[in-house]
């Protein structure tokens, strides 16, 4: 499906990769309407042409009125974006129960095309790089395991309702304006503190990330190339970086020389999963390579986040 001259609904588009990739999708000529209960993404960050509904997707009413019969494509990717949330059945019954009144509504009135934002927390603590086809699914986190239940349902959906469904299962996206994932709460202590900067775990968790830009050129890159019923992507980069690595190229950016604190563990928190790589052979066998690997997502969402962050 080519996306660039269709009636689009972004769930989530206030957020950092919704609005992004309405952005994106207004570029290339898309009709583009956004709904958001704006808990976390803010107004502002939904760009300019894009029509706005605030709609809060737990609420079948505020669902009713986002969802329209004249869309060609909803892009749900609004969730509650807080791994360590600390209210593990809200964060369940919120994550699940709004994939499932958007997809009931699509149903309803008849939008057969639908793509999700999975995780990579769906396959718990995996071999690595882990393919889109490694089992068990064994997520260490009520988030994964919501998204893992989100994936069943679409999977029902598309298999037996007639709704093509892109899934994709993102590595730790990046980019400007980002609140509450590592590089911007480095920026923030540092600010704070440019002596000392204290990081959660022994810093030797390794992830891989991927910037927001590539995250939304690979998203149209798929939904265009890829046509089953299903259509199941891990998204993100060849190479990872440590908490460590990360602490040292924020602290380069900002020409500071912090003491690090380590507070020891293998992880970060309960249900952090310490070591993730995705495959990414499935995309690039669709023609998709990312241009900037892992460090350089990071340095150059760093650079980003202290312009914002840092007076
Ligand atoms: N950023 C990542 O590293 C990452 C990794 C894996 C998966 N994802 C998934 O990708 C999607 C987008 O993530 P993001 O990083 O842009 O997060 P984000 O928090 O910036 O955006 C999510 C948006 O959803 C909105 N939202 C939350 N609850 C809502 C509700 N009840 N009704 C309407 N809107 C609601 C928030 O206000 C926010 O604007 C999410 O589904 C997330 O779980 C993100």
């Amino acid at each position: 499906m080519n996306p660039s001259d269709a009636n689009v609904l972004v769930t989530g588009g206030a957020g950092l990769v919704g609005s992004h990739l309405a952005a994106s999708l207004l570029d290339r000529g898309a009709t583009v309407h956004v709904a958001d209960d704006l808990s976390k993404g803010t107004r502002d960050r939904v760009p300019d042409g894009a029509e706005f509904v605030e709609a809060d997707l737990t609420d079948p009413g505020d669902v009713a009125r986002a969802v329209t019969d004249d869309l060609d494509i909803v892009f749900h990717f609004a969730a509650y974006t807080d791994t360590n949330y600390d209210d593990d059945r809200a964060l369940f019954e919120d994550n699940t129960g709004m994939t499932y009144n958007v997809l009931e509504r699509i149903r309803e009135v008849g939008v057969d095309r639908f793509a999700f934002t999975s995780s990579s927390t769906v396959y718990g603590e995996a071999p690595r790089p882990t393919p889109e086809d490694y089992a068990p699914m064994e997520p260490i986190s009520v988030y994964g395991s919501a998204k893992l239940a989100d994936e069943a349902l679409i999977s029902t959906f598309a298999h037996s309702y007639g709704v093509q469904s892109w899934v994709f299962r993102f590595a730790n996206i990046v980019g400007p304006h980002q609140r509450g994932n590592v590089i911007p709460d480095f920026i923030e202590k540092l600010d704070a503190d440019p002596a000392a900067l204290e990081i959660l775990g022994d810093g030797r968790q390794e992830k891989s990330y991927m910037h927001v830009s590539e995250c939304v050129d690979a998203i149209q890159h798929v939904v265009e190339t890829a046509d089953d019923d299903l259509n199941t992507y891990n998204l993100g980069t060849r190479t990872t970086t440590s908490v460590t690595r990360i602490a040292d190229i924020v602290s380069e950016e900002l020409g500071v020389d912090p003491e690090y604190q380590y507070t020891g563990g293998d992880r970060g928190w309960t249900g952090d999963v310490p070591k993730m790589r995705l495959s990414i052979e499935k995309l690039s066998a669709l023609g998709w390579e990312p241009s900037i690997e892992s460090d350089e997502a990071v340095r150059r969402s760093a650079r980003e986040l202290i312009d914002e962050i840092v007076d």
